[in-house]
């Protein structure tokens, strides 16, 4: 039994092309809609300024132009894969056809850091901005309801009193419901909410650039100076501050990925996947810069470390009370779509994964009617309902961004290898100057993962260890590639 045995491009363009029962109605637009709905969230409503506070001032914009280049060069590999093996299964795939199946299933397993925990991390996120939304009209949700009963504190779980954090697990049972009716009907309320948030992007940023060359002097003075001084600790300020910045605001590009989870629902994978996940990747790449240039433009960086910075922003900058309203209303609607992009990315993960005989055949089963992965989307609801409502939030979000950092590194890998190996394949989007994108996007992604805390290596070191333990104990054993007759 061969640990890096592949599977052929020849047999997984066949299964492609088959949909394996998948509906396939996803238009170009909405594949780009998919990458902005789930790119736009927590990161750019809440990261950016916190990021800037700590971290990087005003250079954050520099963060973003680095963070966004190692995006680039990673959703440039993405591209050609997506295009050539359109399949669900996304970087796992990609892993299998050209490093074998122990590492498909490495990053199969760690693809679950990103997906399924990320889901719950936004929901908190929303359960947040939605109870200070109601607020406002005089609606209270007790605490104890808005809060998980468990903490993380210097190591150790602690209780917290609450019982459980029931609007994050309302909307994520709300958004798995509408993915298990349809891929389409999803589109279409991603749509939606995708329109609301860039909308109120667009606005923040007219209203920005309107004040700050009204106040240039105000603008010069919060932008000086730039790049502030490192205080003499690593990460706090000065050109360490900016990558520390770009590690943790990398939170903000992840989604992008996650169309090419969609390839079999995709009406023309071919010519469409390169323009959902690149042109996904461009919109928001300059909204971030823009946002960030604005955000720090309008108010001094040491005061965007709250909870709500851009709306902070806006009221420092005297903007109107409606416009304040609509952010509100932006981040809810924006977090919304992060999270049903993440709950539709999964599912397909773990049905490309049982197809391929890793996980149990049962998480293979198309709906009859709706033509969706309902088993899997189901299973993933529940587990994201259950990490969203108890689990406390600080676990989770730097273990998101380096498992997300992982399949880049190991998607970008993989192209240079599979040019190598199989120079001939009909590429209808080839990543240009292999090898040097993919080393650089390989690079830049891997120095991020390098700037995270040392907890969020060991917790994703035991995480692969429980997944190493699971392929060992039961999915080598029912690969259908080692068992052709299965
Ligand atoms: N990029 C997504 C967000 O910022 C995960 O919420």
């Amino acid at each position: 039994m061969n640990l890096f045995q592949t599977k052929s491009i020849a047999s997984l363009q066949q299964e492609a092309a088959s949909g394996q029962g998948l509906r396939r109605s996803l238009t170009k637009l909405n594949l780009v809609s998919l990458g902005v709905g789930a790119i736009i969230g927590a990161g750019i409503f809440v990261l950016t300024g916190q990021a800037a506070a700590q971290y990087a001032g005003p250079a954050i914009v520099i963060s973003f132009i680095i963070s966004g280049l190692g995006c680039l060069f990673a959703g440039l590999c993405y591209a050609e894969f997506a295009a050539m093996i359109p399949i669900a299964g996304s970087a796992y795939t990609y892993a299998y056809a050209t490093m074998g199946e122990f590492l498909a299933w490495v990053i199969g397993w760690d693809l679950i850091l990103e997906y399924l925990f990320c889901a719950p991390t936004v929901a908190v996120g929303w359960s947040g901005h939605f109870v200070a939304f109601i607020k406002e009209f005089g609606l209270v949700i007790p605490p104890a309801l808005t809060n998980a009963p468990l903490n993380f504190v210097n190591g150790h779980f602690v209780l917290t009193g609450a019982i459980m954090n029931l609007p994050a697990m309302v909307i994520i049972v709300l958004l798995s419901a509408l993915l298990y009716i349809g891929i389409k009907e999803s589109a279409t309320f991603n749509n939606l909410m995708v329109i609301t948030k860039v909308s109120v992007l667009l606005a923040v940023i007219g209203f920005g650039a309107w004040y700050l060359l009204k106040n240039p002097s105000l603008a010069i003075k919060n932008w000086t100076p730039f790049i502030p001084a490192n205080t003499g600790v690593e990460g706090q300020f000065g050109w360490s501050g900016i990558w520390r910045g770009a590690g943790v605001i990398f939170f903000a590009y992840i989604g992008f990925d996650a169309v090419s989870t969609s390839a079999q629902e995709a009406k023309n994978p071919q010519k469409d996947m390169p323009i959902g996940i690149l042109g996904s990747l461009a919109v928001c790449t300059v909204l971030f810069i823009t946002i960030s240039l604005v955000l720090t433009g309008m108010s001094k960086y040491t005061e965007l470390n709250n909870a709500a910075p851009v709306v902070n922003a806006l009221q420092a900058a005297g903007a109107p009370v409606a416009l304040r309203f609509v952010v509100e209303i932006a981040a809810i609607a924006g977090l919304s779509s992060v999270i049903l992009v993440m709950l539709m990315g999964q599912p397909r993960i773990f049905f490309s994964m049982a197809n391929d005989g890793l996980l149990p055949a049962v998480f293979a089963k198309v709906h009859p009617r709706f033509k969706t992965p309902y088993v899997t989307t189901v299973v993933t609801g529940v587990a994201a309902t259950i990490i969203g409502g108890v689990l406390p939030l600080a676990l989770l979000g730097e273990l998101v961004s380096i498992g997300t950092l992982f399949a880049f590194v190991i998607v970008c890998i993989a192209i240079p290898i599979l040019r190598y190996k199989q120079p001939n394949l009909v590429r209808s989007f080839r990543t240009p100057w292999v090898p040097l994108v993919p080393i650089l996007g390989a690079g830049l992604c891997f120095w991020q993962m390098k700037a995270l805390p040392h907890d969020t290596w060991m917790r994703l070191i035991v995480w692969m260890a429980i997944g190493f333990v699971i392929y060992f104990g039961y999915s080598r054993h029912h690969s259908k590639l080692n068992a052709p007759g299965k």
